[in-house]
C-alpha cells in the first residue's frame, strides 16, 4: 500500500525559542525569509504526500493562516502587479490538502500522533517533526517510504549524534543489515549516555504502519510522563520488524537555537543574492574576533 498521508506534530510549546514562542509558533520561525514548517511540507510534498495533518495546539493559529488564501495581501500585491510575490504567496496556500486537529493538552509526541488516528485509518503513514530540516535530492521521507516499499514495515530515520547530545533523542539499537539500513532491536527515549545502547539517534522522520496506534496507546505514560512516539515504537517492534534507516542528506534542528543558526547561515550561503555578502561578513567578523582573542 502507498503512502499517501502524512501527520505533521506542530503543537510544542517551543520552550527553548522563549519569549519568542509566547506568541507564535516555533514552526513559524523563519529560516530568512520561509517559516520552518514551510520546508516539512514540502519534503512530504516531494515525497509523494497527498493529504497532511497538522497537529496543532493553542497560539498555533498562524500556521493554519500561513497555508490559507491571503486575499487582502493578493489583492494588493495583484494592485501593485508585483507578480512575482503573488505567485510566491499563492503557491504556498495551493501547496496541498492540509488539515489540522487540536491537541488540547501538550501530552506528547505520541499522543499528538494518536489525534490524527481516525484521519489516517487502516494505512501507512509518515511522520514528519516540524522541527527538522533535512536537505537532500531525495528527501528523507521518499528515502524512507522507498524502503517501506521494500521491507513492508515501519520505518524509521537515524543519524549518529554526539554523546553529549544522547539524552536529547530517541537512541536505537540495530544490527545492520545493508550500509544503510538496521533491523531495530531497541530503542529508548532520551537515556543518560551511561543507558544509551549506541550513539545511533531517531531523527524526526518516521513511516509506520497502523499497528502502531494501538502500540502508542498501550504503551501509555513514560519518559517525564508524556506519551512517548517512541515507547509505541518499542512495543510495535515486540509485534513486527520495525526498520531504521541511516538518511542521506544534511540535518538542521531548527529547534535548538544553535541548529538554527547553523540552518539560516547555510540557507543564506546558497542564495546567490546573499552568499558573497554574507561570506565578506563572516570573514570580517572571525577576523575581529581573532584580533580580540590576541589582545587577550
Ligand atoms: C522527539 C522524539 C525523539 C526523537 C527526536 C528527534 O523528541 O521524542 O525520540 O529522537 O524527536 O528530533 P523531541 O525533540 O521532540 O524532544
Amino acid at each position: 500500500m502507498r503512502v499517501k498521508k502524512a501527520i505533521i506534530p506542530a503543537a510544542g510549546l517551543g520552550t527553548r525559542f522563549l519569549p519568542a514562542t509566547k506568541s507564535m509558533p516555533k514552526e513559524m520561525l523563519p529560516i530568512i525569509d520561509t517559516p520552518v514548517i514551510q520546508y516539512v511540507v514540502e519534503e512530504a510534498i516531494d515525497s509523494g504526500i497527498k493529504d497532511i495533518i497538522i497537529i496543532t495546539g493553542r497560539g498555533k493559529r498562524a500556521i493554519e493562516d500561513y497555508f490559507d488564501d491571503s486575499p487582502e495581501l493578493e489583492m494588493y500585491l495583484t494592485k501593485k502587479n508585483d507578480t512575482e510575490l503573488l505567485k510566491l504567496v499563492r503557491d504556498v496556500s495551493s501547496l496541498v490538502d492540509i488539515h489540522y486537529i487540536r491537541q488540547k493538552e501538550p501530552k506528547g509526541l505520541g499522543d499528538a500522533v494518536l489525534r490524527a488516528e481516525k484521519h489516517i485509518g487502516d494505512e501507512p503513514f509518515a511522520v514528519l517533526l516540524g522541527d527538522d530540516i533535512i536537505v537532500n535530492d531525495k528527501p528523507c521521507t521518499a528515502q524512507l517510504i522507498e524502503n517501506f516499499e521494500k521491507y513492508k514495515k515501519s520505518i524509521i530515520a537515524v543519524e549518529e549524534v554526539s554523546y553529549e547530545k544522547l539524552s536529547s533523542y530517541g537512541i536505537i539499537k540495530g544490527k545492520p543489515i545493508d550500509d544503510s539500513i538496521y533491523v531495530l532491536e531497541d530503542i529508548i527515549e532520551k537515556p543518560t549516555p551511561v543507558a544509551a545502547f549506541s550513539n545511533i539517534g531517531a531523527v524526526g522522520r518516521y513511516v509506520f504502519t497502523p499497528e502502531i496506534f494501538d502500540c502508542i496507546r498501550s504503551a501509555g505514560t513514560g519518559f517525564e510522563s508524556e506519551i512517548q512516539l517512541t515507547d509505541g515504537i518499542r512495543l510495535l517492534n515486540k509485534s513486527q520488524n520495525i526498520y531504521a534507516c541511516k538518511f542521506k542528506g544534511t540535518r538542521f534542528d531548527t529547534g535548538d537555537r544553535l541548529g538554527y543558526i547553523k540552518a539560516i547561515v547555510n540557507f543564506a550561503l546558497k542564495n546567490e543574492n546573499l552568499k558573497e555578502n554574507i561570506i565578506e561578513y563572516l570573514n570580517e567578523i572571525l577576523k575581529m574576533e581573532k584580533e580580540k582573542g590576541k589582545k587577550l
